[in-house]
């Protein structure tokens, strides 16, 4: 794990709760020593839980030496500003471009056959960057951001409808920011179409409150971002890697071609399994949704520009 801030410290724990790995490293540059200390913490608390899972922290890329799969989180995260407005994701991206270099850096050095789960935001711009530092097969690069997105539909949707959350199946497409796309027509409650539970208006109102659902959160917070279901949104996807499940997972993942999209990270539904990416689905969009979609990859497009720009 890269970065032991709420994230990476959720992440560390889960990991070990959860028996997802035999031994956990977690990197932070935090001093004296961080990174250490909440491993520590962790470790010391597993004969309560009856645990065994090594775990080590470091200053350095060391604490991930020969990983499997790295999640990295490394980043500033939204915080809300002194005269309450929030600032979007696009706009960590200065801050968080020079550390992705670093982990870029890092990844190479000490896990260069790693797949690799991404959480630092803006997500789909820093997925981008990471993949032309690093050149990974395709397949062992993506984002972590449409299992939140999704999760969050679902959760308004089952909330709304009245039933479990288990029951509420949902897909959120695009980019991770305010043109993300909730797809309706992919929305269901127990196997049956939304529209049967939820009325036109309220649905609208469901898809309006989930674009903007991370800032929502940074808004009440006031402290930083969300960090527990960003942390349960990775773990889904590492579950689905290490157990080698085929999960279909929204995920973000470099397009070549589907979605008349090439050469972006974008959020689209995929199988996940041991080999990371194993095949990225295409689903049947409403015309509605297809122009939401190519408004979101535009906006993806735009802030991958401002990357190419700046790392000149
Ligand atoms: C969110 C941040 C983590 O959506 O991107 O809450």
């Amino acid at each position: 794990v890269i970065g032991g801030g709420n994230i990476g410290g959720v992440l560390v724990q889960e990991i070990a709760r959860r028996r997802l790995a035999r031994a956990v490293g977690l990197m932070d540059v935090l001093e004296p020593d961080f990174a250490k200390g909440k491993c520590l913490d962790i470790a010391e608390g597993t004969p309560i839980v009856g645990l065994d899972v090594v775990m080590e922290g470091a200053k350095d890329y060391s604490a991930i030496k020969g990983a499997d799969i790295v999640i990295n989180t490394a980043g500033v995260p939204r915080k809300k500003r002194p005269d309450v407005t929030i600032p979007t994701r696009e706009e960590l991206l200065k801050t968080n471009l020079g550390i992705t270099a670093q982990v870029a850096k890092g990844i190479q050095e000490f896990a260069p056959n790693a797949t690799v789960i991404s959480l630092a935001n803006p997500l789909d711009a820093i997925v981008y960057t990471l993949h032309k530092k690093m050149n990974p097969p395709k397949n062992k690069l993506l984002g972590m951001a449409g299992v939140l997105d999704s999760a969050r539909y679902r959760y308004f949707v089952a909330h709304a409808a009245g039933v479990s959350v288990d029951n509420v199946e949902a897909v959120v497409l695009g980019g991770h920011g305010d043109t993300m796309v909730p797809v309706r027509s992919c929305c269901r409650i127990g196997g049956m179409p939304v529209e049967k539970f939820v009325g036109e208006e309220e649905l609208a109102a469901l898809e309006t409150r989930t674009r903007k659902a991370g800032a929502e959160v940074v808004g009440l917070l006031g402290s930083g971002s969300a960090f527990v279901s960003p942390a349960w949104a990775a773990l889904e996807m590492a579950e689905a890697i290490g157990y080698d499940r085929k999960k279909i997972i929204a995920v973000c993942a470099l397009l070549e071609g589907e979605y008349g999209v090439n050469g972006l990270f974008v959020g689209v539904p995929a199988v996940i399994g041991a080999n990371g990416v194993e095949k990225i689905i295409e689903v049947d969009l409403t015309p509605a949704e297809k122009d939401a979609l190519a408004n979101s990859v535009n906006a993806v497009a735009k802030t991958c520009k401002e990357v190419d720009e700046m790392s000149k």
